[in-house]
C-alpha cells in the first residue's frame, strides 16, 4: 500500500458518514464499456442518434437495438472486487451502526446490486428497467417486445437521456448525504456529466474530504485531497478493508 493509500484508508475508517459516488470507471474491470476515453461508448456510437427522447421519438428501434446489445453485454460481465468491496463495506456499516455509508451512482449496469449493495442512490436509472413512454405507467422490468402491458405503446429504457430530469428525489438524496459526509470516496468517473457530478463539489464544499481513485484524467483532479492513479479493483479493495 502506497503512502496516500494508507492515508485514504485512514480517512475512510475515520469517517462517521461516507458517500461512495461510481461512474463507469468501477464496471470497467467487469468487462463494461466506459463512455469516455479509450475504448469508450461515445467514441464509436454517437449520443443524439441513442440516448435523447428525440432519437427515440425518431426511431425507437434504432435506440432498441443498441439498448438491448448493451443489456446482453452487461448481462455476461459480473461484478468485481470493487463491487464487492463496496458492498462489504455497506453491510460493515449497518452492523455496527457507528457510521453509514451511502452509494451515488451513475451507473445503469446493476453491478453494485448485484454485489450485495443496497439502498443505492441511481442518478442515472437502469439498463433492466423499462418505462412507458406513452402512459403513466412506471418502471416495469425489461421487456423483450419492448411494448407496455397496459397501453400498448412503446416502452423505453428506464436511463436518464441527455437533457432529461434526473430520477425524482435521487438527486436530493446524494446531495444530502453529500452535504453530511465526511469523506466523498469518487471511484471511475470522469466527472463530465452535470448534475451528477455536481455532489462531489457538495461535499467538498460542506467540509468532506475528496479522494478520487481512477486510472485516468478526471474532472477533480485538482479538487482532490487525495487523488489514487490505479484501477479500481486494485485500489478500491485494500483501501475499504479497515473500513
Ligand atoms: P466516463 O466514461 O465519462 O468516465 C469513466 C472514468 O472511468 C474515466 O475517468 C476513466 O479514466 C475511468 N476508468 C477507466 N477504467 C477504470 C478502472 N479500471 N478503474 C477505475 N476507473 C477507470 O463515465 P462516467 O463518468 O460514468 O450518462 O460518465 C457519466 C455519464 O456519462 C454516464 O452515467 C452516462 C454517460 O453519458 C447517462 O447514461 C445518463
Amino acid at each position: 500500500m502506497t503512502d496516500d493509500e494508507r492515508r485514504a484508508a485512514e480517512l475512510l475508517a475515520a469517517a462517521r458518514n461516507v458517500v461512495v459516488f461510481t461512474g463507469a470507471g468501477v464496471s470497467a474491470e467487469s468487462g463494461v464499456p466506459t463512455f469516455r476515453g479509450a475504448g469508450g461508448l461515445w467514441k464509436q456510437f454517437r449520443p443524439e442518434d441513442l440516448a435523447t427522447p428525440h432519437a427515440f421519438a425518431r426511431d425507437p428501434r434504432l435506440v432498441w437495438e443498441w439498448y438491448d446489445w448493451r443489456r446482453g453485454l452487461v448481462a455476461k460481465c459480473k461484478p468485481n472486487a470493487a463491487h464487492h468491496a463496496i458492498a462489504a463495506a455497506q453491510r460493515a456499516s449497518g452492523q455496527t451502526d457507528k457510521r453509514t455509508v451511502t452509494l451515488v451512482t451513475q451507473n445503469v449496469d446493476d453491478l453494485h446490486e448485484r454485489a450485495g449493495s443496497q439502498d443505492i442512490v441511481k442518478l442515472h436509472g437502469s439498463l433492466f428497467l423499462d418505462q412507458c413512454a406513452q402512459c403513466a405507467q412506471g418502471a416495469q422490468s425489461a421487456q423483450v417486445a419492448h411494448r407496455c402491458g397496459n397501453c400498448g405503446g412503446w416502452l423505453r429504457p428506464g436511463v436518464v437521456w441527455f437533457g432529461e430530469a434526473l430520477p425524482e428525489g435521487q438527486i436530493e438524496a446524494a446531495v444530502e448525504a453529500a452535504r453530511e459526509c465526511q469523506v466523498c470516496f469518487v471511484i471511475g468517473t470522469s466527472g463530465a456529466v452535470y448534475s451528477a457530478a455536481g455532489i462531489v463539489h457538495e461535499a467538498q464544499a460542506a467540509g468532506a474530504k475528496v479522494i478520487v481513485v481512477d486510472p485516468g484524467d478526471t474532472a477533480y483532479d485538482s479538487i482532490a485531497d487525495i487523488r489514487l492513479r490505479g484501477s479500481a479493483v486494485t485500489i478500491v479493495p485494500g483501501i475499504l478493508r479497515d473500513g
